[in-house]
């Protein structure tokens, strides 16, 4: 029996996504300065087998062939990431030329394949100096992302089809102040909270700032929504789930899209900062139009009151610092191991919770249209010699997340849910931030001896999709001729 073909709407938008650190190398070259991620990552013991980005894919010197390959997979668009502290060294003052010279030439070459940039303001990587003057958890980190916003905007102009001020700022803020296991590496809770709302200001400061100079921009952030689930149906369990739905989800959808902090977070969080940083008048900045909301899906999480005496612990993740002290005003929250199958990174793969969380958040807010900005898996993936000689990388568990993840937004589609567009998490094999290059996400596979570039069977499957609209069968994997599909 076959089952009928499933359709993606004509021009819902396919495209693979990259952020700087994690690809482009050439740490201190181009005049490029170093940020929180150098830093932190030179720094013994914070990175899986001191893995730094100096390299990475070296995507700064290989980016004419990334472009080919993305012309060959057939992507309507491109989601990347600037280095600030390439176009702007140090995060204030003049910009650098030979940084900006580099992603002009990016953006023009995709261009001139029909691929629309959608480009990150920031994912992560925030200059050196910045963080020594307090970094996300003073106000100035703020208004210096908006003159850099500014910047961008002036030079960059309409190569960009679609400007994102934050990746994940729920990294930034927590991983990065609250449990340290991302860059700065600091563990200050009330630090944290203060970032978050320095991250959602400068958003709004970006944005205003993007569209004093380019007054059609196309704007949109990117939110790594948390799917939660009680345990039990337990009223202490259910509760859980509210406490870290406040912090991890509407924490941001508050200021960014209800222009309001939600009142229990306020409350949860009292014990730790009054809250005093948001000033009058910044929740106007941060609650700005925008034309899209990217959302990132993996996986989801299980949570439950933990019983009396009990540590609580994190999902999986035994040997780094855990990140449950990022559920800062949350820490007797105990979250549940996941029930596998699971990715390399430990994480659980359940497809429904996509369709889930485009519903919920399409009910939330109705007249905004969603795009995935992020979904991929990582796993151990192997090389080996096909028929013609030529290297192949089976991967049939990353085809397989990758078809579900694709078939749950189909289903959230049929559910009438304004879904715009996909990208896969990731282009290439890359630098996995604390795990360094243990994590492979790429559906192109990165050689870390010789950086050379070979197609996973994930990317053939993908190309198929980028290039047909139809959600083909996990066994679409063979290499199609360029021009075939
Ligand atoms: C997201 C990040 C991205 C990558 C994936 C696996 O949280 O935005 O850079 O690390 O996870």
């Amino acid at each position: 029996m076959t089952t009928p073909a499933r359709t993606f709407p004509p021009g819902f938008l396919w495209g693979a996504a990259t952020a700087a650190y994690q690809i482009e190398g050439a740490a201190a070259e181009g005049g490029r300065t170093p940020s929180i991620w150098d830093t932190y990552s030179h720094t013994p013991g914070k990175v899986d087998r001191g893995e730094t980005g100096d390299v990475a894919a070296d995507h700064y010197h290989r980016w004419e062939e990334d472009v080919e390959h993305l012309a060959e997979l057939g992507v309507g668009a491109y989601r990347l990431s600037i280095s600030w502290s390439r176009v702007q060294p140090g995060g204030r003052g003049p910009l650098n030329p030979e940084g900006v010279a580099f992603y002009v030439r990016v953006l023009d070459a995709l261009r001139e394949r029909g691929i629309a940039p959608w480009v990150t303001l920031y994912h992560w990587d925030l200059p050196q100096e910045l963080e020594d003057e307090g970094g996300w958890a003073v106000r100035s980190t703020a208004e210096a992302f908006g003159d850099y916003a500014r910047l961008m905007a002036e030079q960059l102009g309409e190569r960009v089809e679609v400007w994102t001020t934050l990746n994940e700022p729920w990294c930034s803020a927590y991983l990065g102040y609250a449990s340290g296991v991302h860059a700065p590496g600091r563990t200050e809770p009330a630090a944290a909270l203060a970032a978050v709302h320095h991250l959602c200001l400068a958003h709004g400061l970006g944005i205003q700032a993007i569209r004093e100079v380019l007054p059609e921009a196309k704007t949109s952030i990117t939110l790594n929504f948390h799917v939660l689930r009680a345990a039990s149906d337990a009223p202490e369990d259910v509760e859980m789930v509210r406490r870290i739905d406040a912090v991890a989800n509407r924490a941001f959808t508050g200021p960014l899209l209800d222009g309001a902090y939600p009142a229990d977070l306020l409350e949860d969080t009292a014990h730790l900062t009054d809250w005093s940083f948001v000033h009058d008048g910044d929740l106007a900045i941060t609650n700005q139009p925008l034309t899209a909301l990217g959302v990132n899906y993996y996986a989801t999480n299980t949570v439950r009151k933990p019983v009396s005496g009990e540590v609580p612990a994190q999902e999986g993740d035994g040997h780094r610092p855990s990140q449950f002290s990022a559920w800062v005003g949350s820490e007797d929250v105990q979250f549940v191991p996941p029930t596998p199958p699971l990715t390399a990174m430990g994480w659980n793969i359940e497809p429904a919770g996509l369709t889930e969380l485009l519903v919920a958040t399409a009910e939330r807010y109705p007249t905004l249209p969603l795009v995935i900005t992020e979904n991929g898996a990582a796993f151990d993936d192997e090389v080996s010699v096909g028929d013609d000689g030529t290297a192949r990388v089976h991967d049939p568990r990353r085809v397989q997340y990758l078809h579900d993840h694709t078939d749950a937004v189909l289903q959230a589609l049929d559910a009438g849910i304004d879904v715009r567009g996909y990208f896969a998490w990731s282009l290439l094999d890359n630098f996995e931030w604390g795990w360094g290059y243990t994590k492979r996400f790429g559906i192109i596979r990165v050689d870390y001896d010789t950086l050379e570039r070979v197609w996973k069977d994930s990317a053939h499957w993908f190309r198929r999709l980028a290039t047909t609209g139809v959600l083909p069968s996990v066994e679409a994997v063979e290499p199609a001729a360029v021009g075939a599909v």
